[in-house]
C-alpha cells in the first residue's frame, strides 16, 4: 500500500515536470493602454469587447441546446438578484465633463486583449499564433482560399497536410459585427510537445471583422471550454489531448503583464503560493460558477441569489448585469454613474480611494486589486471602474480584470476552477 503510494507520487511528480507550457504573448494591452498617463484612453475597445463577449455568448447557449437537447437557462436572459446589504442611494450621475485634461480618442483601429500562444497544425506541421478561449471551444484558423478578410494572417494550407480531411461540415460562428464561416476539418495538432490527432479544426474561407489582422494579433482562435459549447459539435483541442491519454484533464493559467502562461495538464507550482481555493462548476459548458455576493473591502455588501459567473480569459472587463453592478457601486463612497458620458454600465469610483472590490464564490471572498481594478481617470478624481454592466449578458463574466488577481487552475476532471495567490 505504502509502496503504492509512493510510487504514484514519483508517477505525478514525474508527469508534472513534464508538463507542457505554452508561453502567452500580448501584442496590445488594452487594461495597460488604458492607463497611459494614467487617464482613461480608449472606451470604445472596452464596448466592442463586451459586444463581442455577448455574441460569443449567445451562440454558446445555442451550441449547448443543439449538442444536448437541453435549453440552457441563461438563453432566456439573466435570472439571477441581488439583494443589497444597506439602503444606499444610487450613485450620482455624471452628466458632463468639467475638469477633464486629456479628452477620451475615439480608435480608428479596435484593440484586443488576447493571450495567445503558439500551435502546428497538420503534416508536415504549419505553425499558427491562436488566443486560447475559455469562453468558447471550438479551434478555427484562416484558410488558404480565404477572402480578404483572412489578409496578414498565416493561413492554413489543407492541400499540403497529408492528415487534413474535410468534414464537407459548413460551420458558421455569428461574432458582434460580422461572422466567421468555411468547413470544418480532422487534422492533427500539435501543441508544446503534445498531439492530437483527429482533431476538429475550422478552415475559415471568411473571417469576422473582429478577426481580420488590424484588430486580431493571432491566427486563429483555440476554445478551451466544454464539448456542449462546440458550436462544430465536436471535442475541443484540450478534450482530444486527454481523451487520447496526452494529458491529465486540467490546465492552469498566469494572465499578467509578463510572464503568462499557459500550462497543459497540470499546474506550474513555480508561479504561485498557497493552497488552491476550489470552486465546484454548477454547468460544464462554459466554466459556470454560482455567484453568491459582492464585497467591497472584504464586506458583502449583496448577496446574490440564482446568479452564475463564468470564467473567461477571452474577456477584458468584469462584466455584470445592471442591477448587480449598481448596487456594488452603491456601496462604494464616492462612485458615480458614468452612462451618460461613457455609455452604459459604466462607473467611475475616487481615484484617491480605489476600493477593493470581490465576488463571493464557494463561501470564499475572491478580490480585485484596486490597481487592477482602477481603468484611468475620467477627469479629477473621479477613475474609471473595471466592472461594467451589461443588459444583454446572462451571467456576470469573470474576464481579465479577475484573472490578473490570480494563478488560475480549470480543472476539468474535477468539475472546479481552482484560485491561487501569484508569486
Ligand atoms: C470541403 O468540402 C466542401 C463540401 O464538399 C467543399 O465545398 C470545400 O471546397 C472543401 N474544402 C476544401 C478546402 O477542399
Ligand atoms: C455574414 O457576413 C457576411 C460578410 O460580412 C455578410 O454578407 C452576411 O450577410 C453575414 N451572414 C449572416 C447570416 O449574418
Ligand atoms: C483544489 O484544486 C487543485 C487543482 O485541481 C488541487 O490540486 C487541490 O488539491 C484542490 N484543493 C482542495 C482543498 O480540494
Amino acid at each position: 500500500m505504502v509502496a503504492t503510494n509512493f510510487l504514484s507520487v514519483l508517477y505525478l511528480v514525474a508527469y508534472a515536470s513534464a508538463l507542457p507550457k505554452i508561453p502567452l504573448s500580448k501584442r496590445k494591452d488594452i487594461l495597460a493602454e488604458s492607463k497611459r498617463n494614467g487617464v482613461l484612453q480608449n472606451i470604445e475597445a472596452f464596448k466592442m469587447q463586451i459586444a463581442k463577449t455577448k455574441s460569443k455568448i449567445a451562440a454558446g447557449l445555442v451550441a449547448v441546446e443543439k449538442n444536448t437537447g437541453r435549453v440552457h437557462p441563461a438563453v432566456s436572459g439573466f435570472r439571477g438578484t441581488f439583494t443589497p446589504t444597506d439602503n444606499n442611494p444610487a450613485p450620482e450621475k455624471i452628466t458632463s465633463l468639467t475638469g477633464r485634461a486629456i479628452v477620451p480618442e475615439p480608435l480608428t483601429d479596435s484593440e484586443e486583449d488576447l493571450w495567445f500562444g503558439t500551435i502546428t497544425v497538420g503534416s508536415p506541421p504549419q505553425t499558427f499564433t491562436v488566443d486560447f478561449d475559455t469562453g468558447s471551444s471550438d479551434t478555427f484558423l484562416p484558410a488558404v482560399g480565404c477572402d480578404s478578410t483572412c489578409d496578414g494572417h498565416t493561413l492554413f494550407n489543407t492541400a499540403k497536410s497529408s492528415t487534413a480531411v474535410n468534414t464537407t461540415d459548413p460551420f458558421f460562428l455569428q461574432f458582434g459585427a460580422g461572422n466567421a464561416t468555411g468547413f470544418v476539418f480532422s487534422d492533427t495538432v500539435k501543441v508544446a510537445g503534445v498531439t492530437a490527432t483527429g482533431q476538429a479544426v475550422g478552415a475559415s474561407n471568411h473571417y469576422s471583422v473582429e478577426f481580420e489582422a488590424a484588430n486580431f494579433p493571432p491566427d486563429g482562435l483555440v476554445g478551451m471550454a466544454f464539448p456542449a459549447l462546440s458550436v462544430f459539435g465536436a471535442n475541443p483541442l484540450f478534450t482530444t489531448l486527454v481523451n487520447q491519454g496526452q494529458v491529465p484533464s486540467a490546465f492552469g493559467v498566469k494572465l499578467a503583464d509578463s510572464g503568462s502562461e499557459l500550462r497543459l495538464g497540470g499546474v506550474n507550482t513555480a508561479l504561485f503560493t498557497g493552497a488552491f481555493r476550489n470552486v465546484s462548476l454548477i454547468e460544464e459548458d462554459f466554466y459556470a460558477l454560482n455567484l453568491q455576493a459582492l464585497d467591497v473591502s472584504s464586506r458583502t455588501v449583496a448577496t446574490a441569489n440564482g446568479v452564475t459567473a463564468i470564467v473567461d480569459t477571452g474577456t477584458t472587463l468584469l462584466i455584470g448585469d445592471p442591477q448587480g453592478v449598481e448596487i456594488l457601486y452603491s456601496a462604494i463612497p464616492g462612485a458615480k454613474d458614468a452612462s451618460a458620458i461613457l455609455g452604459p454600465g459604466f462607473f467611475t469610483v475616487p481615484c484617491n480611494r480605489i476600493p477593493t472590490v470581490g465576488v463571493t464564490l464557494g463561501n470564499q471572498i475572491f478580490n480585485v486589486a484596486p490597481a487592477i481594478f482602477n481603468l484611468g481617470v475620467l477627469q479629477g478624481n473621479d477613475c474609471v471602474g473595471g466592472v461594467v454592466s451589461s443588459d444583454g449578458i446572462p451571467f456576470w463574466v469573470l474576464g481579465d480584470i479577475f484573472l490578473r488577481n490570480f494563478y488560475t487552475v480549470f480543472d476539468q476532471g474535477k468539475a472546479r476552477v481552482g484560485f491561487a495567490t501569484l508569486r
